[in-house]
């Protein structure tokens, strides 16, 4: 087992660089399974999201060269099979993306029902299945199955989402690439990885329109041809640090960031009290004086992230008076709260509501992060506690944020990663 050991209470100064966002990457990987050719991916973030996403196209038979440690080449012409039940798809939400690729090349799909972080219950696809289902596909649910059918393939069919979702907006975009005639599909997502994904399907020869507005038009094309494309950075990644900063005092320049991207959050610290100065493609964060309370809540995109809710509300929790955090996206977003009371924050949730008090300071403790984004949280928590913070369950951590510790050591911070013999390597070394 790993674990970060941070000692904290150190303002953070200097510059980081973000990397390629983790959910374009997520969802780019799979489309270029409809890719004929070799289609060299660029600024790919090195996270675990990532190279199991890779390891599963290459179980497949996908051919992928690794260029450098950000560029892949990825060459999925020979895959023959639309089948992909291993158990590493389970262990990643994005896995069900190769639902959409499969069905769009090969007019069917077999693949295991996705993973990914928990929030608290079931994440449906229930608007993925309706899609798929518009455009002609049977799906069946079965033994932990997604088991998609058609009769000769796709067909473009108008769809209007019950909610606004990400991973159905994506799914459905990518199936209807290669389908016959033209897909529309109404309250989509907006988030920037959809529009990045769209201009990777076009580079390769794709026909979309719209992505980035709430109806995407989508004219399936006979082929994808192979070509180069650069991930867009990561905009949670940029968040998340600039946060840390909010949270610890200091001064540090984001480098390498869609400021348009980041304007969700900019807006929301600054009424905290902290300057942002946009310049090019770099934020500098400064934040000296005390942080002022406000509210929030997470909404889709151009609203504030829910990806980004557990941070701010630990740099809440060092905020003058009362805010309150309304998570707009999820059921139950929340199950790091417990974990940050025991270094003394201050907060009550209620449904989908969380009241947070702000306290002087909070203090080391040794905590577990449950997902994601609640361990990023996790480790803001730590950089402004006084005194050590030790943070299991860091593999959630590591399956988003690339080079975590380096990047935050690189602007002053006290944190180490510590590999930890669990208790059943013990016994087997005992016994040895
Ligand atoms: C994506 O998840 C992201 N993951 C999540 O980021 C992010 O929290 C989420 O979008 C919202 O922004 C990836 O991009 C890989 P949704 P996704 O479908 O696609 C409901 C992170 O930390 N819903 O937009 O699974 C659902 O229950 C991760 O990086 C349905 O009801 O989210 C939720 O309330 C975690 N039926 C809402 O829609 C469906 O068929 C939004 O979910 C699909 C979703």
């Amino acid at each position: 087992m790993t674990k970060y050991v941070i000692n904290g209470g150190k303002p953070l100064y200097g510059e980081i660089d973000i990397s390629g966002a983790k959910n374009a990457a997520v969802a780019i990987i799979p489309a270029a399974l409809m890719v004929d050719g070799p289609c060299r991916i660029e600024n790919l973030p090195q996270i675990s999201d990532v190279t199991m996403l890779l390891n599963i196209l290459k179980e497949m038979g996908a051919d992928i060269r690794t260029i450098n440690k950000n560029t892949m080449e990825i060459d999925c012409s020979g895959i023959k099979t639309a089948e992909a039940t291993f158990d590493m798809m389970r262990k990643i939400r994005a896995s069900y993306y190769l639902i959409g690729a499969m069905l769009g090349r090969f007019g069917k799909a077999k693949v295991a029902m996705p993973g990914g972080c928990n929030f608290g219950g079931v994440r449906p696809i229930d608007q993925h299945i309706k899609g798929f289902e518009a455009m002609g596909a049977e799906v069946e649910l079965t033994n932990g199955l997604v088991n998609c059918e058609t009769n000769g393939g796709l067909k473009g069919a108008s769809i209007f989402l019950d909610v606004v979702s990400v991973g159905a907006t994506v799914n459905i975009m990518l199936a209807a690439a290669l389908a016959e005639g033209m897909t529309v599909i109404e309250n989509a997502a907006r988030e920037p990885h959809i529009v990045d994904l769209a201009n990777f399907l076009n580079s390769m020869g794709a026909d979309i329109r719209g992505a980035g507005t709430n109806v995407i038009k989508v004219r399936g094309v006979k082929s994808l041809r192979g070509g180069t494309y650069a991930v867009i950075p990561d905009q949670i990644e940029a968040g998340t640090y600039m946060a840390a900063v909010a949270a610890t005092g200091g001064d540090v320049l984001i480098k390498n960031v869609i400021p348009k991207h980041m304007d969700c959050i900019s807006g929301k610290l600054r009424e905290m009290g902290v300057t942002i100065v946009e310049n090019g493609e770099t934020l500098r964060v400064i934040r000296k004086s005390a942080l002022k309370r406000t509210n929030v809540k997470t909404l889709p995109y151009p609203g504030f992230p829910t990806d980004m809710q557990p941070q701010v509300a630990v740099v809440l929790c060092l905020a003058k008076g009362t805010s309150i955090v309304t998570e707009g996206v999820w059921d139950n977003r929340y199950k790091y709260v417990d974990e940050i009371a025991k270094m003394g924050a201050k907060i009550k949730v209620e449904g989908r509501v969380a009241v947070i008090e702000g306290v002087d300071m909070l203090t080391g403790a040794p905590v577990t992060a449950p997902d994601l984004r609640a361990g990023a949280a996790m480790v803001i928590a730590g950089l402004c506690a006084e005194g050590t913070t030790e943070i299991e369950g860091v593999h959630y951590i590591e399956r988003g944020y690339e080079a975590i510790i380096e990047k935050l050591r690189g602007v002053g911070a006290d944190i180490k990663s510590v590999y930890v013999p669990d208790e059943q390597e013990n016994e087997s070394r005992d016994v040895g």
